[in-house]
């Protein structure tokens, strides 16, 4: 079944019965706690709480409220949790998750409830044999329910379905019964909703996974009953459309074999995980995020560095970069348009991969000499050559075997490094900023020199006013598309049709040396979000900035400013600091996006 198919299926079976198709969100959620969307659930998290309404809270995506208790989506996911498992048939980092949810009060819950109501086991066990079996033509192995664990309870009520079921159908599939591990799914995060789930099996492979949130799940570990149990029913896309075509493998599957197959047919593993890993990177850069050794930015680098590496040893040119992305892109453009920029990620590849070849063969070198490892001399790998731990796990099984124990215990010992080395570097940068910190856009905190960083200041500041007046000069379809700045220079992409020509590149040049000339002020103001917004300033990704926002203003007050724009800040005091603004190149990163760089002096 072809992917799309696979898709309209779904949607179709559960908007028949009232569920609300619903867009899949962001791969970076609101929810602070976790760095990525791993879960269809997790833009739901509120209405199982009871703290947003289906009926009266309006969802952002839809722009008015879901209208009812029940809801369909397929969600971009991103796990690296089972990234050691990656190269097998069946784990991924970046995936699809095919969703049915249910939340609020209870209806009838019987599979013929076509109502706008919730419902809870009995219609969610019905539907997912229903689809598995009557829509798809699959063939079920077995199924799984929670066995009992600690003081909770089997799930007696499950089972009883699944027996009915087995009677009525004239099915003979087993109903195994396990413990929390395999059968209790969450919360997603810290905290939140989890509960018992039920799993059907296809070929020995989970594809269907009924999460039955009964409880909340509090920070301090404790669960407490929620008031309306829901369902959150999560389905491996990739898993489904490997078994219809027969197989366990998902990378047999339209999804990935396209991917493959421009790979020469050298190591499968390696194959699988260059496939793997260069897509999750597109769909992380297409959400703005850049390689960094810090959160997200960090994930990144790390799945990138691991593919580069991989294409490296397979003696591949340049060019391959430009045929995996593409062909990525061309898979998943109609679904998901925000990957549709092949040129800025082709950038973002191709920097990280300068980045890394610059210290490469010395890393491998220092890999190669090392008689044993352990977390410390890792991370003093990883801080002198820009190797992420995997990857240096990965190299020493060259020369010396390692157990899961020892690798367990480096990467603890490692991560421990690294969380003392954030320390550190995050003081002395409060130190020198009286508690802003140097967070500039690459989310990087830099070690530097006092020198440097008052240049990366005055760069921040005249890049702020670069873009007004940009939007002064090519009026206002120009907007931040990205920012990188070095000691050296600004580098600003924006939003804008065609090559600027000398004559405006002059004009906007003058204006930032005129603003700089008047000497004007910089101050900023705290605030909501909505009340920032409503001032006019000018934002980048909205969805990265938290409930309350500064606004940095260059200018006398905020509603006679020059300029404005949400910030983190730090910048200079007044922009007579700035120096000589010049606008060094403007250029073309993609369809409809220019870059600028400049420098001050
Ligand atoms: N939220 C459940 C999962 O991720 C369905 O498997």
């Amino acid at each position: 079944m072809a992917p799309g198919q696979l898709r309209k299926n779904f949607f179709d079976f559960f908007e028949k019965r009232e569920h609300q198709i619903v867009p899949f969100s962001s791969l970076i959620p609101d929810d602070p706690s976790v760095l990525f969307t791993t879960a269809g659930m997790q833009q739901f998290k509120l209405y199982y709480l009871g703290l947003a309404d289906a009926f009266k809270t309006v969802h952002p995506a839809l722009g008015r409220a879901i209208g009812s208790q029940r809801a369909t989506s397929i969600q971009k996911c991103l796990r690296t949790s089972d990234i050691d498992e990656v190269g097998d048939e069946t784990h991924l980092t970046f995936f699809e998750m095919l969703g049915h949810f249910s939340f609020g009060p209870r209806g009838k819950d019987e599979p013929d409830d076509f109502g706008v109501g919730g419902y809870f086991k009995k219609a969610s066990i019905y539907w997912g044999y229903e689809f598995i079996k009557e829509v798809l033509g699959l063939k079920i192995d077995y199924v799984s329910i929670f066995g009992g664990e600690d003081n909770l309870l089997t799930d007696e009520e499950s089972e009883k379905f699944w027996q009915e079921i087995k009677k009525k159908k004239g099915e003979n599939f087993e109903i195994k019964k396990f413990g929390k591990k395999d059968n209790f799914w969450g919360p997603a995060g810290e905290s939140g909703p989890c509960g018992p789930n039920t799993e059907i099996y296809v070929k020995g492979v989970e594809i269907w996974n009924a999460v039955f949130n009964q409880y909340e799940q509090k920070k301090d570990g404790s669960l407490v009953l929620l008031k309306n149990p829901g369902v959150d029913m999560g389905a491996g896309f990739e898993r489904i459309l490997a078994v219809l075509k027969g197989t366990t493998d998902v990378y047999q599957t339209d999804v990935f074999k396209p991917i493959l197959d421009i790979l020469p047919d050298f190591n499968l593993r390696d194959r699988r995980i260059i496939a793997d890993h260069l897509k999750a990177s597109v769909f992380l850069i297409a959400e703005g995020i850049l390689p960094s050794n810090l959160e997200r930015g960090y994930v990144l680098r790390r799945l990138l560095r691991r593919a580069i590496l991989k294409i490296k040893r397979f003696d591949l040119d340049d060019e391959i970069y430009h045929q995996l992305i593409s062909r990525i892109i061309e898979i998943y453009k109609d679904v998901y348009p925000e990957i549709n920029h092949q040129e800025v990620i082709l950038n973002v590849i191709n920097e990280e991969k300068i980045k890394f070849f610059s210290t490469l063969n010395k890393g491998l070198k220092q890999i190669e000499k090392l008689k044993t490892i352990n977390g410390k001399l890792a991370f003093d790998i990883f801080q002198s050559f820009g190797f992420p731990l995997e990857l240096i796990i990965e190299e020493t099984k060259n020369y010396f075997s390692l157990t899961d124990e020892q690798k367990k215990k480096i990467t603890e010992e490692f991560e421990e490094e690294l969380k003392k080395h954030k320390e550190i570097s995050r003081a002395g940068a409060e130190k020198k900023f009286g508690g802003h910190g140097l967070i500039l856009n690459t989310g990087e905190i830099k070690a530097a020199s006092q020198e440097e960083i008052q240049k990366v200041i005055r760069l921040h500041t005249a890049t702020h006013l670069l873009q007004q007046a940009l939007r002064d000069v090519l009026g206002n379809e120009v907007e931040q598309r990205g920012s990188d700045i070095t000691v050296e220079r600004t580098r600003f992409d924006f939003s804008f049709s065609r090559k600027m020509t000398v004559e405006e590149i002059k004009k906007a040049e003058d204006i930032v040396n005129q603003k700089i000339k008047e000497d004007l002020p910089i101050n900023f103001q705290e605030m909501s979000e909505s009340e920032a917004e409503k001032t006019g300033a000018l934002y980048f990704f909205k969805a990265k900035y938290p409930g309350i926002v500064k606004v940095y203003y260059i200018g006398s007050s905020l509603a006679s400013a020059y300029s404005k724009e949400f910030c983190a800040g730090p910048h200079v005091k007044h922009t007579g600091e700035i120096g000589k603004f010049k606008i060094l190149k403007e250029e073309a990163v993609a369809l409809g996006i220019r870059r600028i760089r400049a420098k001050v002096e």
